[in-house]
């Protein structure tokens, strides 16, 4: 079988929508709701406050993946947290972030004293909120916002991270992120500010921030399995992985459960083939699983072989 864990719910599979894609609304969300095949479901990042986001052209499908500079466009936290409270009927991460630290203090002291005990992830690596940095490429302002957000908060929560490349800053950040009681991270956010040139026009694909934006899908899939990988190797066994980035096929959604992934997630692919894409790789990863004798995801995962 396909069963997986979220944190002591069963799920009967471990598929996700990756955050931003097909989560905005409530009709979206509901048409998660009914996916076959996707385990839980994951609302797109919420901002104390609704934003509109950046103006479009904002995402760009690409041969290998895709480009875009969404900007953060949600309904606001109060939407998202009357979803998870009020319509919810498939286990589900309420995503939020935040424009600011103290923006991320404000809104988790509310859903502390709120009703709602279920899991969320706080984005720390949105790349494309013109003038901001992403929160988790600096690894001191990082610990000091899990300091202060634990001196209050005790529900579920983990985190979603950026992309990184250089093993020293696995290091850095496990250190910090094994400081907390963190229910999980969720890594890759997108590789942040790539850009594509149309030939043609001879000009950019995306219009905020003059073309550069977050970059997803197969030509990040080794990126992702690295920092799947990465992390496993060095977070506390408490600390859940949930792996994101370039999954196409029931392949790659075992590769991203041998580098040690407890769920994987799907983004740029939904966009190109929409939600059926769940039952395909549902039935292609158990394709490879039956091929291989494996009974249960346990088998397999975090068992990648080094030369
Ligand atoms: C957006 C946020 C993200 O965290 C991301 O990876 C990509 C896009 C956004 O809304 O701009």
């Amino acid at each position: 079988d396909l069963n997986a864990d979220l944190f002591g719910q069963i799920l009967t599979s471990p598929l996700l929508n990756a955050s931003g894609v097909h989560c905005q609304t409530k009709e979206e969300l509901n048409d998660l709701a009914h996916t076959s095949n996707l385990g839980a479901m994951v609302t797109k990042s919420a901002t104390l406050q609704a934003r509109a986001g950046n103006p479009n052209p904002r995402y760009y499908d690409l041969k290998n993946g895709s480009i875009n500079s969404m900007g953060l466009p949600n309904l606001g936290y109060d939407f998202y947290l009357d979803y998870v409270l009020q319509e919810q009927t498939k286990p589900t991460i309420l995503s939020v972030a935040a424009l600011s630290a103290a923006d991320a203090i404000t809104l988790l002291k509310d859903l502390q004293a709120s009703d709602y005990q279920g899991p969320t992830e706080l984005n720390l690596s949105c790349p494309n909120i013109v003038g901001e940095p992403q929160l988790a490429y600096d690894f001191e302002a990082t610990d000091r916002v899990l300091k202060e957000v634990f001196s209050f908060y005790t529900k579920p929560l983990g985190v979603k991270l950026p992309p990184y490349f250089d093993l020293v800053h696995f290091d850095k950040i496990a250190a910090v992120l094994n400081k907390y009681p963190l229910t999980h991270v969720n890594t890759i956010n997108s590789v942040g500010n790539g850009l594509w040139v149309d030939i043609e026009q001879e000009q950019v694909v995306t219009k905020a921030k003059g073309g550069f934006g977050g970059l997803g899908g197969t030509m990040v899939l080794p990126t992702a399995l690295a920092n799947v990988r990465a992390l496993r190797q060095r977070l506390h066994d408490s600390i859940k992985v949930l792996g994101t980035g370039g999954v196409t096929s029931g392949e790659d959604v075992f590769a991203h459960i041998l580098c040690g992934a407890d769920l994987v997630s799907v983004g740029t692919q939904v966009m190109k083939e929409g939600l059926s894409v769940y039952d395909r790789l549902a039935e292609e990863l158990q394709a490879i699983m039956a091929h291989k004798g494996y009974q249960s995801l346990a088998d397999f995962r975090g068992k990648l072989k080094e030369l």
